[in-house]
């Protein structure tokens, strides 16, 4: 079975943006491939989202948000990227054959550096960490956004690099191809950017229903339905596209005709598209509850998880460390 390996950041609970972008292709992944989840806590640390004294809460948020959106540990190994101290390890043996130039080069790097006064080694070295986490589970694919689809690249020019130094010939370290989802890229309810935590304008996937409602009910629309008897272009209202995530195509239909003809307020659209979110995330709620029902349980998942990772990690630091030629320690 072909091998899946994808990250995602410790930004806490998971959003309507992490979900539909992410994480729900990861539950459909999982049955179709060989799949390893990580959530890549060792890169956020050089992130806007780091503070050491949420670190741990957010990552273990995070963990029971993947876990209740429908990852199954039964099916794919989920794990938190500093359990498996070989990341860490790896990423300063593809220092080796790591281009600083290149690296330079990572518009991310570019992006996030250029407001930085003093910027840490670590920005820089990001992407060599996230090809450490790729190469040593010998990926196939790897589910990414095109945000990612750079840092992808240069994973598979570290494995052809570290394969023509050391691999004596054979392909050691597999060259991962990314795994485009169709764009969900889902904006803020701003409508202005994209949704994140950052900025403030996210639905959170366990949001209670009043919280929904509350953060729904002032989100911006077309701005051409000043009175309710204005008609409006769904096709620019950032509501309208929830509801083609959110609610079934009669329903994504009837808004839209609604919306054009002023038959209905905007109001009245949010009210619709409220009762269906509500109802998409109960069942993720639930789950959530579950699991954080029985204390320990989502650790135990983790621990899990960090073994089997912990072994396939293994097998190929030794290969790498024999070819490296390392003296073996016994
Ligand atoms: N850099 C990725 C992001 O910000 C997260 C990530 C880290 C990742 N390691 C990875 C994604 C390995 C895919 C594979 O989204």
């Amino acid at each position: 079975m072909a091998r899946v390996f994808s990250g995602i950041q410790p930004t806490g609970e998971l959003h309507i943006g992490n979900l539909l972008g992410a994480v729900q292709n990861w539950v459909r992944l999982q049955s179709e491939y060989d799949a390893t989840f990580c959530i890549v806590d060792l890169h956020a640390i050089t992130g806007a989202f780091y503070d050491a004294a949420q670190h741990r809460q957010r990552t273990l948020d995070m963990a029971i948000g993947i876990l209740a959106s429908g990852v199954d540990p039964e099916r794919a190994t989920l794990f938190v990227q500093s359990h498996v101290a070989a990341h860490s390890e790896l990423m300063w043996l593809l220092n080796a054959v790591a281009p600083l130039g290149e690296l330079e080069r990572m518009t991310q790097f570019k992006d996030k550096s250029a407001a930085l006064e003093s910027i840490p080694a670590g920005l820089l070295n990001y992407p060599i960490l996230m090809a450490a986490d790729i190469l040593l589970y010998r990926a196939d694919k790897v589910p990414v956004g095109d945000d990612q689809v750079q840092h992808l690249e240069l994973s598979r020019e570290l494995a052809r690099r570290w394969n023509a130094a050391y691999g004596g010939g054979a392909t050691v370290l597999l060259e991962p191809e990314p795994l485009l989802t169709k764009a969900r890229r889902i904006m803020g309810l701003d409508g202005e950017s994209k949704m994140s935590k950052s900025k403030g304008n996210t639905i959170n996937i366990l949001d209670s229903p009043e919280v929904i409602w509350e953060k729904l009910r002032p989100a911006k629309t077309d701005p051409a339905r000043k009175r309710r008897t204005d008609p409006g272009t769904p096709e620019i209202c950032n509501i309208y596209d929830y509801h083609k995530h959110f609610s079934p195509p009669e329903t994504v239909e009837m808004v839209a005709h609604n919306c054009r003809t002023a038959a209905w307020g905007c109001l009245d659209c949010k009210r619709v598209l409220a009762d269906n979110m509500v109802a998409v995330l109960a069942p993720i709620r639930e789950r959530a509850a579950e699991l954080t029902g029985t204390p320990g349980r989502v650790e135990e998942i983790l621990a899990a998880g960090a073994a089997t990772a912990r072994e396939r990690a293994a097998e190929t630091m030794t290969v790498i460390h024999e070819r490296m030629g390392f003296l073996p320690a016994r």
